[in-house]
């Protein structure tokens, strides 16, 4: 394999290909700045190159991990796919429904395994929540919640953080989890309320990192997502499915099983990164990629799964906008 974009979340998944996915091997690393050199020989990678295009190039690459920023995913995976490499892409696998059909296109026109990084849905907990759904125990899903708040204090420059990435990059997850945890239900309308409660100095340059949005879907269940920039207690991801005859709830926050008992009291401590809480499940979404490319079945998590999140998050940046409900239909045909 070859990893394309050796940022922060780069660097974790070369690692994990590198050293932890029995079956894979990774022989190069791409991206045009220093960062692929480092990483290259932190993990013993003989091959750098400074583009996307000479590392599609090459035969001994099966596949591509991309890392890279939202914005380039598509053309990226349109270029791999057309030199028939097995694509593994970080989400969102686009950032427009125009490219998330072209992307879907390209993946079905060549054949090959197109996965998504929804890693949420290779964690435990998330798995056996929707384990619990199949086999019946919840019953009907009518209401639904999934929550991302991402680690502070928040110190990044919202300068750099381009337009609608609370909905694009980090509900995306969220709206993805939804679906997995209500399954064969069609998302159907969209509301949104978003703000800048952590940089309300920001605000006025469209800033936003704070986001509550409500789904609806054709079996009557109803969805809360919630997204925050900055949980000051560290990285909180969760889920809860209430059905007709039961609740299932997924994610905990802490480190381990660990609980300290001390003189001002009992405490846990909490995971403080997405590659420390969720270690388990970013090992999960490579050996089932591993996986569908040596016995050729699909992806576990494929293109068709990304549009659909998308679809919710566009309705969400819409709605934020307007302060009206969207229909999923009404976003397809603005795309
Ligand atoms: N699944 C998850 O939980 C998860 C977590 C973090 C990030 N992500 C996603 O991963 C992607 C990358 O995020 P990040 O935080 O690692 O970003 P980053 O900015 O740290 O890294 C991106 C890297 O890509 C390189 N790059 C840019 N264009 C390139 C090109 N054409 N060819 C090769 N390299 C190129 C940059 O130089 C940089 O090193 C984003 O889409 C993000 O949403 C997913």
């Amino acid at each position: 394999m070859a990893l394309i974009g050796a940022g922060r979340i780069g660097a974790n998944h070369a690692e994990l290909i590198a050293r932890h996915t029995p079956g894979a091997a990774l022989v190069a690393v791409a991206d045009p700045t220093p960062s692929a050199e480092r990483l290259a020989t932190q993990l013993g990678v003989d091959v750098v190159e400074l583009s996307a295009e000479r590392v599609v190039a090459r035969s001994d690459v099966d596949a591509v991990v991309i890392t890279t920023p939202a914005r380039s995913h598509a053309d990226l995976v349109v270029e791999a796919a057309a030199a028939g490499k097995h694509v593994f892409v970080e989400k969102p696998m686009a950032v427009t429904l125009t490219d998330a059909d072209r992307v879907i296109a390209a993946a079905r026109n060549a054949q090959i395994v197109l996965q998504v990084g929804f890693n949420r849905r290779f964690a435990p907990g998330w798995k056996a929540a929707r384990a619990a759904i199949d086999a019946g125990r919840v019953g009907t899903p009518q209401l639904l919640r999934s929550v991302t708040r991402d680690p502070g204090p928040f110190g990044a420059d919202p300068a750099r953080i381009p337009p609608g990435t609370i909905f694009l990059e980090t509900l995306i997850h969220d709206f993805d989890a939804l679906c997995f945890l209500n399954p064969g239900a069609v998302p159907t309308r969209v509301t949104a309320i978003a703000d800048a409660l952590i940089r309300p100095d920001a605000k006025a340059a469209g800033h936003l990192d704070t986001a509550v949005v409500t789904i609806e879907f054709d079996n009557g269940a109803i969805a809360v997502a919630e997204a925050s920039f900055s949980a000051l207690y560290g990285y909180d991801v969760r889920a809860e499915v209430f059905g007709s005859r039961g609740m299932v709830t997924a994610g905990d926050g802490r480190c381990s099983d660990m609980t300290y008992y001390g003189p001002d009291g009992i405490s846990v401590d909490t995971a403080r990164r997405d590659t420390d809480l969720l270690h388990s499940a970013y090992l999960g979404e490579f050996a089932a990629f591993v996986d569908s490319i040596r016995t050729e079945t699909p992806a576990v998590v494929t293109g068709a799964d990304a549009r659909t999140a998308l679809s919710i998050a566009l309705a969400a940046i819409d709605s934020a906008a307007s302060g009206c409900a969207v229909q999923i239909t009404d976003v397809a045909v603005m795309a």
